[in-house]
């Protein structure tokens, strides 16, 4: 039975909807406010247990605080099916939490105070070393310790498990090369930017943009064997150190919010390759998943099921 485990961050987001985003010290009134469950690690894993033939398992490593939150978010997971027996509750720590506002375009912004997150080490990756040793796939993201991802990818090497990183949130001052050393690297365009070390104004003064296939392909000289770069309402673009570079055409979609987008795209990708479909293929279903995503409004309530995600590939 194919199994995916993700390895990373539970949150509970607490979601303002305002007109435009405010301006520093700018006071603004929000339209409405929304607790929803949320976190790069517990959306990917939602979003690939749904996504998933009956015959797959998800299981999320991860932490939560003794809190309410922490038990809504474990209830809330068991409900989509995902295995928790590797979410650790923490004493005396809050779970995490993500402050979002998103404006009338659909765009966010988004605070994360990684609370529980924080606590998750190597020793409880050492602690879920039999589960890992089953995943065809595991998947990470950077709302966890660093240490703990190089550990997770380390392991991996060493078990020879397919390894997916989504670099996000990406930091400043990028990663190191070890981290880059996964099958398959999954940034968004501006992750890739602020991990090649593109700021706003680097990129005014040379008075053009890098090309996805350039930026991608930095990575793969960093030691990613495969990149996928998603582009948002461009789609996205698959390079593989193998050779070859494709671009995944985008579906037009209304966009209501694009909160975990990334995240459907991530658990899209994560299931297409345990189900052993060529990453092409793999690509197009995730830049579906990820297009529906974006359509309704928060974070898992707003990822799609396999019949949705069908659907739309077949228009
Ligand atoms: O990718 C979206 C997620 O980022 C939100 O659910 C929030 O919790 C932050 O982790």
């Amino acid at each position: 039975m194919p199994t995916i485990v993700i390895i990373g961050s539970l949150n509970t987001d607490l979601i303002s909807r305002v007109r435009a985003m405010p301006r520093p010290g700018q006071t603004i009134l929000g339209d409405d406010f929304l607790t929803l469950p949320g976190g790069k690690g517990a959306n990917q894993a939602v979003a690939a247990a749904k996504l998933a033939g009956a015959g797959t398992r998800v299981h999320l490593v991860g932490r939560v605080g003794a809190d309410d939150f922490g038990k809504r978010l474990l209830d809330g997971l068991g409900r989509h099916g995902v295995g928790t027996r590797h979410v650790t509750v923490t004493e005396r720590v809050a779970s995490g939490v993500a402050t979002i506002l998103v404006d009338r375009k659909g765009e966010n912004s988004i605070v994360v105070t990684p609370g529980a997150n924080a606590k998750l080490s190597p020793a409880d990756l050492d602690a879920a070393e039999t589960l890992i040793r089953s995943a065809s796939v595991v998947v990470m993201q950077l709302e966890i310790p660093r240490q703990t991802v190089r550990h997770a990818i380390a392991t991996c090497q060493r078990l020879g498990i397919y390894t997916i990183l989504d670099p996000a949130p990406a930091p400043a001052k990028g990663l190191p090369r070890a981290m880059f050393a996964v099958d398959l690297f999954t940034p968004n365009e501006s992750e890739a930017e602020a991990l090649l070390g593109i700021t706003p104004r680097s990129r005014a003064h040379r008075k053009r943009t890098i090309e996805p296939k350039q930026m991608a392909g930095e990575f793969l000289a960093r030691g990613a064997k495969a990149v996928a770069l998603k582009l948002g309402s461009r789609g996205s673009v698959l390079i593989e150190r193998a050779g070859g570079f494709q671009t995944i055409r985008p579906f037009k979609v209304r966009v209501t919010d694009t909160t975990a987008a990334g995240d459907a795209f991530t658990g899209a990708l994560a299931v297409g390759r345990a189900e052993g479909m060529p990453l092409v293929e793999a690509m197009r279903f995730a830049n579906a998943a990820g297009a529906i995503c974006c359509q309704s409004f928060g974070a898992q309530p707003a990822l799609p099921s396999r019949e949705a995600v069908e659907r739309l590939l077949r228009t």
